[in-house]
């Protein structure tokens, strides 16, 4: 009862007064949530070793209180332009202010969080790292900077960094465990994870582009049945794969390999066709393989073009393991292989469906990657292993990636703005059917695009459905092969600037998702233009208002 836990408290909060600054904090910065994970289980584990912990998304962290810490952990990921994630923006912003104050008293340790094929790999990890040390504070170790298979290196860092931490923080440490008899910790949103994904059934597959489109988009729907699974819509759908067999049959055959040789891949002991199945990634390359098989076959063409980081970085978008292989044949052994590859990772898609609709099962929309290269037919992971590699009814390991960065309005009345190209629309599928099953009386407005009205309306008969009844006010369309000159969604924007501004200046949320490159730049750019305009603001004043909308949360993108 209370009586017991009362005392324990009282002295716990004393002694934590004391020794205010033997603890470490963590601040985290995520976009879908893998940072946030990562510093969840670092959490843990440095509270396991003893050290008092407490855990903060940068999004909910004063960003003045830097100065009475004394030790710091950032984790923080980077989005594909290198670009702060949305909850690591304000505090990233502050950081570089003249605001930002001195900071000689304290230790930090960073770890980034990023993708290497991508130009600014951690480059807010980078930024941070920079800012704390140029303001006289200290790192206790190197920055790590993870690729998309950071398991291991994030935990060997954590061995590495606690021991350093428990080091520093040694006084009054112990004192700091709080055990809460009575307090119940909150379930986890479902036991299946990343690591422990569930075992679902595909129950239909169907593609959703036209006979003639020049996209291939597929709907697929899973049965979450008896796993008691909960999304909500904005969440993913983290989806695990099987390469296909005949591009692992023409790797071994290339290398000369046999596939029954028996191999090592983490903590598994298997064969190696079966490793290069389940637990490699195939589909797409990554410097860290050219370069060590550049070294393994003695390939000097390889090395030079090692070189040309553009070059590089060009020559792997198009291809896959196999392909590099075939185009520089050598020998390497089994174990050798797996060595140079990177594990696999699963890929996550915007959910498509509402529970509130669709009860267990999960929709997604996807675009399959198919090409011919090389003589042969190439296929993306997920995309190829959903639409070729499994029949309905067939298993497929699932997990849901819960994101709090793209949520709806918490209040039904608030007008909706939703921005969606391509299979941009798969969350805002979501955001409707929930808003249906609620009877959300807010105003909701779609923007969607695609090359031609005929052939790549995705879901069309569902959004005329929801404009007959009234939920689904407005509908702006962007076919941009439809005639001579490409139009798009920022188009759209441009030309109803005044209603989208006033809509802004309603309360409406604004939401994007789908290509990151160019799509959510340039919507970017036609919303700072449509608020100067129609707000009659500079372009400064303008994009103070969009960058207000952000951190009011009224402006969120997923964005890929
Ligand atoms: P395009 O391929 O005809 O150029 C979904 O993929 C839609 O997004 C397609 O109609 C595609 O047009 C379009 N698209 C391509 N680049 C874009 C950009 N910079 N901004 C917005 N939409 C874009």
């Amino acid at each position: 009862g209370l009586a017991q836990v009362h005392q324990p408290l009282a002295e716990v909060s004393q002694l934590a007064a004391q020794q205010q600054s033997a603890k470490l904090t963590i601040l985290y910065g995520s976009q879908t949530g893998n940072a946030k994970g990562v510093a969840e289980e670092y959490k843990n584990f440095a509270e396991q070793a003893g050290i008092a912990v407490e855990l903060f998304n940068m999004a909910d962290y004063k960003p003045k209180k830097l100065k009475d810490e004394s030790h710091v952990v950032i984790i923080v990921s980077t989005n594909g332009e290198g670009e702060a994630p949305d909850d690591a923006v304000e505090f990233h912003e502050f950081l570089a202010s003249k605001k930002a104050p001195k900071l000689a008293a304290l230790k930090y340790a960073v770890v980034g969080l990023g993708d290497s094929s991508y130009e600014f790999f951690c480059q807010t990890a980078k930024d941070f790292d920079q800012r704390l040390s140029a303001l006289g504070a200290s790192a206790v170790t190197e920055r790590l900077d993870c690729d998309v298979d950071y398991d291991a290196d994030v935990s060997n860092w954590r061995e590495k960094v606690t021991e350093l931490f428990k080091q520093e923080l040694k006084s009054g440490t112990e004192s700091r465990v709080v055990p809460m008899p009575g307090v119940s910790i909150a379930p986890a949103a479902s036991q299946y994870s990343k690591k422990n994904p569930f075992v679902a059934t595909l129950v239909d597959g169907q593609k959703i582009t036209g006979r003639d489109s020049v996209k291939d988009i597929r709907h697929f729907e899973i049965s979450l049945e008896d796993s008691g699974i909960q999304y909500q819509p904005g969440d993913a759908l983290g989806v695990w794969f099987s390469n296909d067999a005949e591009m692992v049959n023409r790797l071994l055959e290339t290398l000369g390999l046999s596939g029954d040789e028996q191999v090592q891949a983490g903590d598994d002991s298997l064969l190696l066709r079966q490793a290069l199945t389940e637990k490699m990634e195939l589909t797409q390359s990554y410097p860290s393989f050219a370069k060590a098989y550049a070294e393994a076959t003695q390939s000097s063409k390889l090395v030079q073009l090692l070189e040309d980081k553009a070059g590089l970085r060009q020559y792997l978008s198009e291809r896959q393991i196999v392909d590099i292989v075939s185009e520089y044949p050598g020998k390497v052994g089994a174990q050798q292989l797996i060595a140079m590859l990177r594990p696999m990772t699963p890929r996550l898609y915007s959910i498509a469906s509402s529970q509130a609709e669709v009860e267990d099962e999960v929709h997604l929309t996807v675009a399959l990657v198919e090409y011919e290269a090389f003589g042969f037919t190439h296929r993306g992971g997920a995309s190829g292993y959903l639409s070729h590699g499994l029949e309905e009814g067939g298993e497929i390991r699932v997990f849901v990636e819960s994101n709090d960065n793209f949520r709806l309005p918490q209040n039904p009345d608030t007008p909706v703005i939703m921005i969606g190209p391509g299979t941009g629309i798969a969350p805002f599928r979501a955001f409707m059917q929930q808003r249906e099953a609620e009877e959300a009386e807010g105003k909701n407005w779609l923007f969607f695009g695609n090359p031609n009205f005929t052939q790549d309306f995705l879901y069309q008969v569902e959004w005329q459905r929801w404009v007959k009844m009234g939920l689904l006010d407005r509908v702006s369309l962007a076919f941009s092969r439809d005639q001579q000159e490409k139009i798009y969604v920022q188009h759209r924007l441009l030309e109803q600037g005044a209603e989208v501004f006033e809509w802004l200046e309603q309360g409406a949320h604004l939401y994007v998702c789908g290509d990151a490159n160019r799509m959510a730049k340039d919507v970017h750019q036609a919303l700072v233009s449509i608020v100067a305009e129609h707000g009659d603001k500079t372009q400064e004043q303008a994009e103070e208002y969009i960058s207000q909308l952000r951190k009011a949360k009224r402006y969120q993108r997923d964005v890929y």
